[in-house]
């Protein structure tokens, strides 16, 4: 079957309705689009483990704040579809913002305990904007399960309340960092680094392994291990500058300040004109 591509949100939820009605286990990835091998291999898990592959694309304007980079989010809709093609997504649903957000649109979705701490305190709103437009595309789509990346772990733990309050007919798969042979996160806004900042990107990674390696060694001590790390990126990475850094617990995001079974460090790091995000479990 060729790919279908549909940018009407009406017509995309009466496929997907036909779809389950018909017995189909549906999958979905919501994307935003300029795929990189990180959006391929959740299209891939999502081939293997359901009959029915659905992508979305769509650069979700409210998650965006006022000067951030909504309109040089890198956008290249023809490469995506072709990308999409070759690892036989079933459907690509591209809608406009129009069609997502009529006038009079005035329905948000807040899940407060997990949208304060970490990314949200720098990007306020932002997770409003992913709640409500994740929100619409599992109504839409009705999928049986939705495929989210874990680099985005605040965004997974919050999709995984979200479904889970509003008793949402989905599950929720996190699939593990896509990482660059040198350790770097796969993401989009990689493409904003400049050649010396690229050179220097894989520092984060590597701080985080060598923090999780401490811990393993016995250093139980939250702020000692935030410490380390923070040290290691003014060393390691001096063309960029660390936002935060926390241990939370990975579920319910509370800052943790021993490490008793698990933790997980949480970390952003301003690099020229990109935020990248990281994290790694602690045990
Ligand atoms: O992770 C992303 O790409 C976006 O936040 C998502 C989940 C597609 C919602 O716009």
């Amino acid at each position: 079957m060729s790919m279908q591509i549909i940018t009407d949100p009406n017509r995309f939820q009466e496929q997907a309705l036909k779809l389950r009605c018909q017995g189909k286990v549906t999958g979905l990835v919501p994307t935003m689009g300029y795929f990189h091998e990180g959006h391929l291999r959740l299209m891939r898990w999502a081939r293997e483990n359901a009959d029915t592959v659905l992508v979305s694309l769509f650069v979700n304007p409210t998650q965006f704040g006022p000067g951030e980079d909504l309109t040089s989010y890198p956008r290249d809709m023809e490469r995506d579809k072709e990308l999409a093609a070759l690892e036989g997504v079933d459907i690509l649903f591209a809608p406009s913002s129009e069609a997502m957000y009529e006038p009079g649109f005035s329905t948000r979705v807040q899940v407060p305990a997990l949208s304060r701490t970490l990314c949200g305190e720098s990007r306020p709103g932002h997770f409003e904007g992913v709640a409500t437009v994740v929100a619409k595309l599992l109504v839409l789509s009705l999928p049986v399960v939705a495929v989210f990346g874990e680099k985005d772990w605040q965004q997974l733990a919050l999709i995984r309340r979200m479904v889970r309050d509003l008793n949402l007919p989905v599950a929720v798969h996190g699939h593990p960092i896509v990482r660059e042979e040198d350790g770097l996160a796969m993401s989009s806004r990689n493409a904003y680094l400049t050649p010396d900042q690229r050179a220097q990107a894989p520092a984060i990674h590597q701080g985080l392994v060598r923090t999780r390696d401490i811990a393993e060694q016995g250093e139980r001590d939250c702020r000692a291990l935030l410490d380390f790390f923070s040290s290691w990126i003014k060393e390691q990475l001096p063309l960029g500058s660390l936002e935060y850094a926390a241990i939370v617990h990975p579920q319910t995001l509370e800052p943790l300040t021993e490490l008793e079974d698990e933790g997980l460090l949480a970390v952003a790091v301003r690099l020229g004109r990109a935020r990248l995000i990281d994290n790694i479990v602690c045990r």
